[in-house]
């Protein structure tokens, strides 16, 4: 195990990650996938399965974040080192993560935060009384919160606590000691004193200890807009001579820091992708979060599926945690039926519950179960459910909406769907998904979203006749339950024409 821990981790280390935090973390990420492992389940009576099963499904809660990341270790190592080099040179950096939904990007970074927390400058040149000097503040801002990308400013500046704004001010004399201004002056003022010479501000030796900020800005693309101005402010502080400021941008675009006009040259920021996880990297995300309940051909086929559509943890945990659900309630129903539910042991309640709890192998998560799980969540339609779909099918009856409504209500054809779903995907920057499109079109038609008319031979020409997808939801569904901004970007705007589409329709 521990050896093929260790091969995986080479292989999968991403670009931008050199071979020394490679190894460094290949050996970390093998005593976490060591310890993550779950002992052999070894009480076999219902009431012991049922307590595994529930154990399961607290652990597989996508809203939960575990304490061990498999497949993220190598991620965990550079970003917090970059972060604590930067803690130790006193001296500010930009970081910028991307990579496609559910790849672990927001987990990583809480144990990024986690680790600078309690680090002490060991290794870094530092002494540790330097690195308790340099002890940082965090903030947190989720951009695509703010009404207006310069909001993003005011935001910033309301969750640095008072005391930690008195001390980035400190040490500087003149108007810079003040609270007044904009917003953003203030920031600027802050985070990217300008070098007066005076040293008080500098990163150098005897320098006034000096406060950092680890700002973690959460989707950062949506800070775009109007010449990217407010980017360049943000990367700007963060490249400055006298930078305060651990600027940490999060989001889907692989590549936003050469098209967005950030303001810095974009190799002065360091990007850590997030590859979008392979089938093996789910099953094992999977298998160390609640391994123990599932047969592990089962967990396979959840990580396979997902893998196929979207490779979003997100969404492999959802299925493999509704696949435990189906477990759970098969035995309470045989228990039930059993009329023995105190789990006295695995033959006490007749040879019905015997028979059926041995089916389930004491609990066991089998690749019926997984089918059943994803049935139920591909044949989900309505607004309840729509929120479930993978974010391929999800895309899809957004861009089906805005054809619909740049053709004045008209059904689209597929050949047109198609080119906009490429388009759209790349955009949102699930730009590494690889799933069929058709697969997504399939699913959306199972579930009665969308209705795929026309088709055929034309017995004119022998040629194919168009085919054309109905929607079945409204523009006002899609837009009450697709409320992120990837989704909301590509929605027809409420009353208006389509994107970009003008008022076209009469
Ligand atoms: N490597 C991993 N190991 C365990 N759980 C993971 C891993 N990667 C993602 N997850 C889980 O998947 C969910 C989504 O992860 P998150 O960090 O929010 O993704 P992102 O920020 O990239 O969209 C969370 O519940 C997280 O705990
Ligand atoms: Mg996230």
């Amino acid at each position: 195990m521990l050896q093929a821990a260790l091969s995986s981790r080479d292989e999968n280390a991403p670009p931008g990650v050199n071979q020394r935090a490679a190894a460094t973390v290949a050996v970390a990420a093998a005593v976490v996938a060591a310890a993550a492992a779950p002992p052999p389940p070894e009480d076999v009576s219902p009431a012991a399965a049922l307590q595994r099963l529930s154990a399961a499904v607290a652990a597989l809660n996508y809203q939960h974040f575990p304490e061990a990341i498999p497949q993220r270790a190598a991620q965990l190592a550079v970003l917090t080192r970059y972060v604590t080099d930067a803690l130790a040179e006193r001296c500010g950096t930009a970081i910028y993560v991307s990579g496609a939904p559910g790849t672990g990007k927001t987990c990583t970074l809480q144990q990024v935060e986690d680790a600078v927390r309690v680090w002490r400058g060991e290794g870094s040149g530092s002494s540790a009384a330097a690195a308790a000097a340099a002890r940082p503040a965090f903030v947190h801002v989720d951009a695509a919160f703010q009404t207006s990308a310069k909001e993003v400013f005011q935001r910033i500046l309301e969750k640095i606590p008072g005391n930690v704004q008195r001390s980035l001010r400190a040490g500087r004399g003149g108007s810079g000691g003040s609270s007044s201004g904009d917003a953003r002056a203030q920031l600027e003022a802050m985070l990217a004193p300008p070098d007066n010479g005076s040293g008080s501000s500098s990163g150098g030796a005897g320098g006034a200890a000096k406060t950092m900020l680890v700002l973690t800005i959460e989707e950062v693309n949506y800070l775009r807009g109007r010449g990217d101005a407010v980017l360049q402010a943000l990367f700007g502080w963060a490249c400055a001579p006298n930078s305060r400021l651990v600027l940490i941008g999060v989001a889907n675009n692989i590549n936003l820091t050469e098209t967005a006009d950030i303001g810095v040259p974009s190799d002065a920021v360091t990007s850590v992708l997030f590859p979008t996880y392979t089938a093996v990297q789910l099953e094992e995300i999977l298998t160390a979060r609640a391994g123990g309940v599932f047969d592990p051909r089962a967990a396979a086929l959840c990580a396979k599926r997902v893998a196929v559509r979207s490779g979003d943890a997100r969404d492999a945990l959802q299925l493999a945690q509704g696949a435990v659900i189906v477990v759970r309630k098969r035995i309470e129903a045989a228990l039930a039926s059993g009329g023995s539910g105190n789990g006295s042991g695995s033959n006490g309640g007749g040879s019905q519950v015997s028979s059926n709890v041995a089916a389930t192998a004491a609990g066991l998560v089998t690749t019926r179960d997984v089918s059943a799980a994803a049935a139920a969540i591909d044949g989900a339609s309505g607004r309840s459910t729509m929120g479930e779909l993978a974010p391929a099918q999800k895309m899809l009856l957004c861009v089906i909406a805005a054809l619909r409504a740049e053709r004045c209500g008209d059904t689209p054809e597929v050949a047109a769907i198609m080119q906009r779903h490429a388009g759209a995907m790349l955009d949102a920057g699930f730009g590494t998904y690889q799933q069929g499109f058709q697969y997504a079109l399939d699913a959306l038609a199972d579930g009665n979203l969308v209705e795929v008319q026309g088709g055929g031979i034309d017995r004119r020409d022998g040629g194919e006749k168009p085919r054309f997808v109905k929607l079945n939801v409204s523009d006002d569904d899609l837009r009450a339950v697709f409320t992120e901004n990837v989704f909301k970007k590509v929605l027809p705007r409420a009353g208006g024409g389509g994107r970009g589409g003008g008022s076209a329709c009469r």
